[in-house]
């Protein structure tokens, strides 16, 4: 069966700036936060979307922090955390922060022989690749913390699967790329969770988000919907009412990473939220919290969506029909998580300081939004759902 749009496109954009680049007992271990000195913590990454809210929840706790990446994003957004360790080189061993130019340092060259208590591990996404920090590492941190996803499972078809369900698997384990439907992200994403740890028995802890949203999220997954409602009007929501949905704050993700560091906590955590199970209409809800502008809904039937012609397909992002294989997408369980202290800010203020962020864009970026339908789109699905509710 073809991979749904929505699902199709939370792997693919889980990807953004990936290109490049266990099976573990739960809750094996807490060392006891000592409350007395602070952690030096690594993070593989850390300036992307997820990093800096980790970087920031350490720092607020009294860490200290040293990253390593090649150098190109902090750049790109004209230098970040000037007070805070920088170490360059690639998670590839054999590339150089410059790749392709074979110029400044080369691979993981500036970790070695250095120690940290924890790694946060943001960055891996292939297996001979996250082999590497972590045997690198082993020697040298007492925790490694890596991001994996909920991707990993094989299938998401029941609804309050745990981190014991089955995980997909890839015919070539050695294959490195994505595949034509980024259909290698989860299984190479579950690889790297194997080899990270084979290398640190006992000393990993792999958190699993599903969608991460809120200010700064490069995607506008979830940001389509706080614009779309601050644009008022007619609003096309797909599905029922009722569809379970599932997002994680990535400022609720770090303080957690950083909690999780703290105390040791090692295992496998499904990092989904909020804490209750939160329908469609229920974010919705939420998000219109964060606009005064005059909004009606209509909602438009998934197969009615699905039988569109070609030419007016859209995906309407978060969302998934909760049905067949997808009917736990938005249920999955969080129960070990909330257990290792995962909380939630209230969807309403993820919404309001999305939107507030997103309005803080320039103007040719606010109107290019990278998920969901465009106003046109949307309104000639309206007039089509419209002309078939009249027969
Ligand atoms: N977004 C979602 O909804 C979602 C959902 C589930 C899981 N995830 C997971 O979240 C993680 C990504 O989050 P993020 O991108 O926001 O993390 P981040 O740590 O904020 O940013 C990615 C970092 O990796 C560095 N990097 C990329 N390629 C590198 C390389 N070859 N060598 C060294 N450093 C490299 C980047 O810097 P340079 O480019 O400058 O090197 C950047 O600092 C992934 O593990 C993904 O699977 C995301």
């Amino acid at each position: 069966m073809p991979i749904h749009p929505s699902r199709r496109e939370f792997l693919s954009i889980s990807l953004a700036g990936a290109a490049a680049a266990m099976g573990a007992p739960a809750l094996a271990g807490s060392r006891q936060p000592s409350g007395q000195k602070g952690l030096n913590i690594l993070i593989l990454g850390g300036t992307g979307f997820i990093g800096p809210e980790q970087v920031e929840a350490a720092r607020a706790r009294g860490h200290t922090v040293t990253l390593f990446n090649r150098g190109r994003r902090e750049k790109a957004k004209g230098g970040m955390f000037p007070d805070v360790e920088k170490l360059y080189g690639n998670r590839d061993p054999e590339k150089f922060a410059d790749d392709p130019e074979p110029t400044g340092p080369k691979g993981l060259e500036s970790l070695k022989g250095r120690q940290w208590d924890v790694v946060i591990d943001n960055s891996g996404y292939v297996p001979r690749i996250t082999r590497a920090s972590a045997e690198l590492l082993a020697p040298n941190v007492k925790q490694y913390i890596f991001i994996s996803t909920v991707s990993v499972y094989a299938s998401h078809d029941t609804p309050g699967a745990d981190e014991d369900a089955p995980l997909g698997t890839m015919a070539d384990p050695t294959v490195e790329t994505m595949g034509a439907s980024f259909e290698n992200y989860g299984p190479l994403k579950a690889l790297c969770e194997q080899s990270i740890e084979a290398a640190l028995p006992g000393r990993t802890t792999i958190i699993r988000p599903g969608y991460i949203v809120g200010p700064n999220d490069p995607t506008d997954r979830f940001t389509y919907w706080p614009v779309r409602l601050d644009r008022g009007g007619e609003v096309l929501v797909p599905g029922m009412p009722e569809d379970p949905v599932q997002v994680i704050d990535a400022r609720d993700l770090g303080a957690w990473a950083i909690l999780m560091a703290e105390r040791g906590t090692t295992g496998i955590f499904n990092a989904v939220g909020p804490g209750q199970r939160l329908p469609m209409k229920g974010m919705i809800d939420e998000c219109r919290k964060a606009t005064s502008a005059a909004s009606t809904l209509t909602w438009v039937d998934s197969k009615f969506l699905e039988g569109l012609p070609p030419a007016q397909q859209a995906s309407f992002p978060i969302w998934t029909p909760s049905e067949g294989e997808y009917a736990g997408f938005g249920l999955r369980s969080n129960a070990r998580a909330v257990a290792a202290g995962l909380t939630f800010r209230p969807t309403a203020e993820t919404a309001r300081d999305t939107l507030a962020w997103f309005k803080t864009l320039p103007a040719e970026r606010q109107a290019a939004l990278k998920a969901g339908p465009s106003a046109e789109a949307e309104a000639a699905i309206l007039a089509s759902w419209h002309e078939s509710q009249k027969k």
